[in-house]
């Protein structure tokens, strides 16, 4: 398995791979992989050619009383769970490498980076679409595949890509879950044991949430069952709970309709997020 450090190294090794006509994936990653990683370089292993995956801990992403510091890495477990998960070759920039002394520009995808996690976390999408922005330019990849826990995430991207015309085909992956429930995530690493079950209860309250919504329980009840669910079962704080458009990520407010059932919650230190396609006929 091939390291690149560097931009151009990484764009040299894709042009060559591009040249002999083969197809070439993409899983952008922090790092500190997890369950949920390995099953999208499965995905990418299955269905192109070539495997890239990034590692980089993207400074821009993170608010300045966020994790950024102390967010988990371990890029030697890193490099052994690709080379044996069969990944072509590792991109791992540094900090100075993505953002020289001289970067100035950045990616906002206006309406849907406003509300969900883009309403708690301001320049959180500036920051992810930008990076990614770059990790495409870096990458050149014919593919590139994203998890359905971070929802808002993902449409962003596909919407980031559609608007500014990258030749790229965006894939989004089911949530991998452990078989408590929770859905796999590297801050799950701040969890101990007692607070990994009370954060399971997150997905309980969230498929709670979808029965009372196909039942066509109105939304502003759903929402309430959900936080009630949380509040009664563990010591998480709800950020926001929300039945959203799948498309557009506005609220949505007739019952039963497709929809998006997110969340945040915190305990103490760690924040986690959740969600689930409620409704019928949902494809991501
Ligand atoms: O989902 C993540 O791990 C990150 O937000 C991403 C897409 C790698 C961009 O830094």
């Amino acid at each position: 398995m091939l390291l690149a450090p560097t931009i151009r190294r990484m764009q040299e090794v894709s042009r060559s791979w591009q040249k002999k006509g083969l197809a070439i994936g993409l899983v952008p990653t922090m790092g500190y992989l997890h369950e949920g990683h390995l099953s999208l370089i499965k995905k990418a292993v299955q269905s192109c050619d070539r495997v890239i995956v990034s590692v980089f801990v993207n400074p821009l992403q993170f608010g300045p009383s966020e994790d950024f510091e102390s967010y988990p890495r371990d890029l030697k477990k890193d490099r052994s769970l690709c080379r044996r998960a069969g990944v072509d070759a590792l991109f791992v920039p540094s900090a100075r490498e993505m953002y020289p002394a001289s970067f100035q520009t950045s990616i906002e995808v206006e309406k849907l980076s406003r509300g969900l996690e883009g309403a708690v976390r301001p320049g959180h999408f500036r920051g992810v679409a930008t990076v990614v922005a770059k990790l495409l330019n870096a990458c050149l990849p014919n593919v590139a595949f994203f998890g359905q826990k971070d929802y808002q995430q993902a449409v962003v991207i596909r919407q980031m890509v559609a608007d500014l015309n990258f030749p790229v085909k965006i894939v989004v992956c089911p949530t991998v879950r452990e078989p408590s429930g929770l859905a796999a995530s590297s801050r799950n690493s701040y969890l101990g044991e007692s607070e990994r079950k009370e954060a399971s209860m997150l997905y309980r309250a969230l498929q709670l949430g979808a029965e009372k919504w196909k039942a066509k329980m109105p939304a502003e009840e759903v929402i309430r069952i959900v936080k009630d669910y949380i509040a009664k079962h563990s010591g998480f704080e709800i950020e926001y709970v929300e039945t959203s458009d799948p498309k557009t990520l506005l609220p949505v407010r007739e019952a039963g309709r497709p929809a998006v059932l997110s969340l945040a919650a915190r305990l103490g230190k760690v924040r986690l997020i959740d969600n689930i396609l409620v409704g019928a006929g949902l494809k991501t």
